[in-house]
């Protein structure tokens, strides 16, 4: 029987599990995203249908964020990013919110030395000002160690809405224009791309959301114009590096027309 490379690469048991190597080298004949988003949801939910509460979630989570972005590495993508805390998200209890914020120190601890090792550059996307100190500090210390790497490029959203994006985009532009530096008949998208977060980033090729919600929650509208989506049931502390294979392969299978024929 002529096995699929879906069934190959995601059907198999513990004594068929085909080597990772061999895997990424079966991804790697197809097109491989350039940039793919993470919408990671539903670690609360996940948390609460265990009995426990939903900071465990959180933590569980972490270790998901882990795995993929070795995964991301692995495969070779160019930039990841990880929708990690919203502007929206402060509505949240005081005590979730404080435990969000603690996790970036938590990951420089647990994985600066491996992330330098892989030569992952992480940049911060998002408003700054408003994160505690604490969290300001981790932010800058993750960017400023690994601002001469070349390989992926780990962006974590954070503090991030989209429409805060646009509007800190649109004063810029407006303070350039009236201040000479630039004409405002050369404003155009390559310009507006310019002035977002992501600047000098390609647009994601693949956005992924976990845990059943088919909405995307003030995330990279501008950038996801022509992003193609991938949607999963799965919690995101249930998600691995096998359903971000299974993403990457649907994405392989898609036909991107942009408009054309
Ligand atoms: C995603 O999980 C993590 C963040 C938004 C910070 P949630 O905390 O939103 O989990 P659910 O959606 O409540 O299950
Ligand atoms: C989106 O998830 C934000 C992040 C993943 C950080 P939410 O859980 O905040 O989104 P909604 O509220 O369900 O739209
Ligand atoms: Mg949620």
């Amino acid at each position: 029987m002529i096995q699929t490379l879906k069934q190959w690469l995601t059907g198999y048991t513990e004594d068929t599990k085909p080597k990772d190597e061999d895997r990424l080298h079966a991804l790697k004949k197809g097109p491989i995203p350039r940039h793919v988003a993470v919408i990671m949801d539903g670690n609360g939910r996940w948390a609460k249908k265990r009995g426990l509460p939903r900071i465990a979630g959180h933590r569980e989570g972490m270790k998901t964020v882990r795995e993929i972005v070795r995964a991301a590495d692995d495969l070779g993508i160019q930039s990841l990013t990880l929708y990690s805390f919203s502007t929206e998200n402060w509505k949240r209890p005081k005590e979730e919110v404080e435990y969000l914020m603690k996790l970036p120190e938590e990951f420089l601890k647990t994985d600066l030395e491996d992330l330098k090792r892989r030569n992952v550059r992480v940049k911060m996307l998002g408003q700054e000002e408003d994160l505690p100190p604490h969290t300001q500090r981790a932010m800058r210390t993750f960017q400023e160690e690994t601002k001469e790497n070349t390989g992926l490029t780990l962006n974590l959203a954070l503090n991030y809405g989209s429409r805060t994006e646009i509007v800190m985009a649109l004063k810029r532009i407006i303070e350039d224009v009236e201040t000479g530096k630039m004409d405002k008949d050369e404003v155009d998208e390559q310009t507006v791309d310019r002035y977002l977060y992501t600047a000098g980033q390609p647009d994601p090729d693949l956005i992924i959301r976990t845990s059943g919600e088919i909405r995307i929650s003030n995330f990279m509208l501008w950038q996801l114009a022509y992003s193609e989506l991938w949607f999963t049931e799965v919690a995101w502390p249930d998600f691995n590096r096998e359903l971000f294979y299974q993403a990457i392969m649907d994405y392989q299978q898609r036909s991107r027309r942009y408009g054309a024929v």
